[in-house]
């Protein structure tokens, strides 16, 4: 393979691939599927909406498909030792696999991946592409084509700016909030993004008073949700809204801003 392209494809909505990123979608041969040995509802439907980009941006059907298969991860590890030694193991068993399939494409090749959103924001592809260049083993040029991200898409479906005049914003997991609580020292973030919920649970453990929530469920999709107002009135409602999502489409990705003002 001689080059290799991480191609943001946006978070949902085919019309917020950019034009660089169909010009991208036009030129490469082979196109690496990454086969979660877990799958879930969401990732089963990631998977279709690639397959239909390609479909709808590579009609000659020329592009080769390419199924690597993401090793499982140990998620039950004895100690702080032994989760550090899963997770190395892990990162090794990720990279080679990655790298087996680069190496069988033909030399002159030029190979993507189709990341959901920005391949910058919470995905490991970027972190895996530079795990196997280090290895040694196969080499090639790399590109990183921005996307429109979940972020970006709920603050336009919102029209808001995504933090204070001048002030700092942090990003989180929803694990993260529920475990650490509100992020930073006090006093010094006022708006945060909270990713990758499995449930809305970090929000009940929050005191409520001052905060507003901007929250949306499988943005630019048919099924988009969106629900804003503080956040002690407007929970419920979201609960209803994100289980309404996920009867309905059968699967849901949301996240929300939460914001704090005296
Ligand atoms: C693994 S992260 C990937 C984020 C992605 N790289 C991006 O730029 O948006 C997946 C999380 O992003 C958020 N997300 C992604 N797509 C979304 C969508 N269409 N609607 C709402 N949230 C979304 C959810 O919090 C989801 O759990």
């Amino acid at each position: 393979m001689r080059q290799l392209q991480l191609i943001g494809v946006g978070a949902g909505d085919p019309e917020q691939l950019t034009l660089q990123a169909i010009s991208a979608l036009r030129s490469i041969d082979v196109v690496f599927v990454v086969d979660k040995s877990d799958p879930g509802e969401s990732a089963d439907h990631l998977a279709r909406w690639r397959e239909e980009l390609l479909r709808r941006h590579r009609p000659d059907g020329d592009c080769q498909v390419v199924t690597i298969i993401d090793p499982r991860r140990n998620r039950a590890p004895h100690g702080q030792a032994g989760y550090e030694h899963a997770v190395r193991d892990w990162h090794a068993a990720r990279a080679g696999a990655y790298e087996d399939a680069f190496a069988a494409v033909a030399p002159d090749a030029t190979g993507a991946f189709l990341v959901w959103g920005d391949p910058s924001l919470y995905d490991s592809t970027i972190r895996i592409v530079q795990d196997v260049l280090a290895r040694g083993r196969v080499s090639f040029d790399w590109t990183v084509i921005p996307g429109v991200s979940s972020l970006h898409a709920l603050t336009a479906a919102h029209r808001i700016v995504l933090h204070g005049i001048g002030r700092p914003v942090a990003l989180t997991t929803g694990r993260r909030l529920a475990d650490d609580g509100w992020p930073g020292r006090p006093g010094e973030f006022d708006d945060v993004v909270v990713l990758l919920n499995s449930d809305l649970s970090a929000l009940e453990q929050l005191d409520p008073a001052g905060l507003t929530i901007h929250w949306a469920a499988n943005l630019g999709t048919p099924g988009q949700a969106l629900a804003a107002g503080p956040l002690s009135e407007t929970l419920p409602r979201i609960e209803a809204l994100r289980e309404q999502v996920k009867r309905e489409q059968g699967w849901v990705l949301d996240l929300y801003l939460l914001r704090r003002r005296p």
